[in-house]
């Protein structure tokens, strides 16, 4: 990372004493000027009844703390997952655009083969943190099926995590979803009643007995934590771990006790998959960290799917000078690698569900 010239930090303190202070953790005075402009609106937002002397203390306490490298998200707490702002706060992971791409792309493949779809669609999201999936999910297949004089198949979303502040955010983020649908629609819509009766509820997904309870779906959404303590300590900043969630990001040691295995963030797979095949899910739809372990994921997923695909960062893009269709090889069987950027997630479907996308 290129160093700051102490020179520019000075000559910014000069003018600027707050952009200054966020120079070291923006990296850039572009970044810290527009950084400067979202804490004081929402310091201003914040204290819009009381005296001016309390935003702008407030300001300097949002600036002190975003120095110290606490993630934006936390200080203005929310974040845009597609076009819905999700709510934030510490100890939930901060929601990801690349998890939202891929949800948005699964939902318009289901959409553009809307016709044969159950009359019920139930959708589980395990490890669902902020709730930003499940919420996605319903809003992108709404907006999908909009015009459609609710003849459509129905919607029912379960969100599932072992944390219960994640939980409570959720159940927040829901309502505050609600609540915005009441000004832009009637309360009798479907979108509205299958909003209402979307369910958040407490479940280890490692723990076999109590995911027993989660009855049958036919979509499975994770994206569980998949890091490698070792990637864990040499890929990601030190904001994220200063700030965001270890067991969100981390898997717990294994029963071996080992954390010092190369695929420790693989832990999660193996219950994913068992838990899809017992709640008879017909199609999945897992976040990995890079290609390197959607081949291992999509290699172990060799139950009884119809199909594999491993997804990128933009499932649904197509660059004209590349060959954007590559193979890997599951036994004798070869994997699609769609779209652009990382390897995102590993998607499968089976039985009906290659119905439901038109396969
Ligand atoms: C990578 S975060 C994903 C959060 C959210 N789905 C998103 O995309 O932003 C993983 C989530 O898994 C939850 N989690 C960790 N261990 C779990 C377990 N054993 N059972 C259920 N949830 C777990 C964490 O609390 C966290 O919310």
């Amino acid at each position: 990372m290129p160093r700051i010239h102490p020179g520019l930090i000075r000559r910014t303190h000069a003018t600027s004493p707050l952009v200054a202070r966020l120079l070291p953790i923006c990296r850039d005075l572009r970044s810290s000027y527009r950084e400067l402009t979202w804490l004081r609106d929402h310091a201003q937002h914040i204290c819009r009844n009381a005296p001016l002397q309390n935003a702008n203390r407030l300001l300097q306490s949002y600036v002190l703390r975003r120095s110290r490298g606490e993630p934006l998200q936390y200080i203005l707490g929310t974040e845009y997952f597609g076009p819905l702002e999700i709510q934030c706060r510490p100890g939930v992971l901060i929601p990801r655009q690349e998890t939202a791409a891929s949800v948005t792309h699964l939902v318009n493949l289901l959409s553009s083969a809307g016709k044969t779809l159950p009359p019920r669609l139930r959708v589980l999201d395990l490890c669902t943190g902020t709730g930003c999936i499940p919420l996605l999910f319903q809003h992108e297949y709404y907006f999908r099926h909009k015009g459609q004089n609710d003849s459509f198949p129905r919607l029912d979303v379960v969100g599932v995590d072992n944390s219960s502040v994640a939980l409570r955010l959720a159940e927040k983020n829901k309502r505050l979803q609600l609540a915005a649908l009441r000004w832009s629609s009637s309360s009798t819509s479907t979108k509205h009643q299958s909003l209402k009766a979307m369910t958040f509820m407490y479940a280890d997904v490692l723990r076999g007995e109590e995911t027993l309870q989660l009855g049958t779906f036919d979509i499975l959404i994770s994206n569980p934590p998949y890091i490698s303590s070792t990637d864990y300590w040499r890929n990601t900043s030190p904001s994220v771990r200063k700030f965001e969630p270890h067991e969100a990001l981390v898997p717990p040691a294994n029963a071996n006790g080992s954390l010092n295995d190369a695929h420790d963030g693989d832990l999660f797979y193996h219950h994913l998959h068992d838990i899809a095949l017992r709640v008879n899910a017909q199609i999945v739809l897992l976040e990995v960290a890079d290609l390197e372990q959607a081949h291992r994921v999509s290699r172990a997923l060799n139950g009884p799917w119809d199909g594999v695909e491993i997804w990128r960062d933009e499932p649904a893009a197509r660059d004209e000078n590349e060959n954007t269709v590559c193979s890997s090889h599951l036994g004798s069987a070869s994997i699609p690698i769609l779209g652009l950027g990382n390897g995102r997630s590993v998607f499968a479907y089976r039985g009906r569900g290659a119905a439901w996308l038109g396969k």
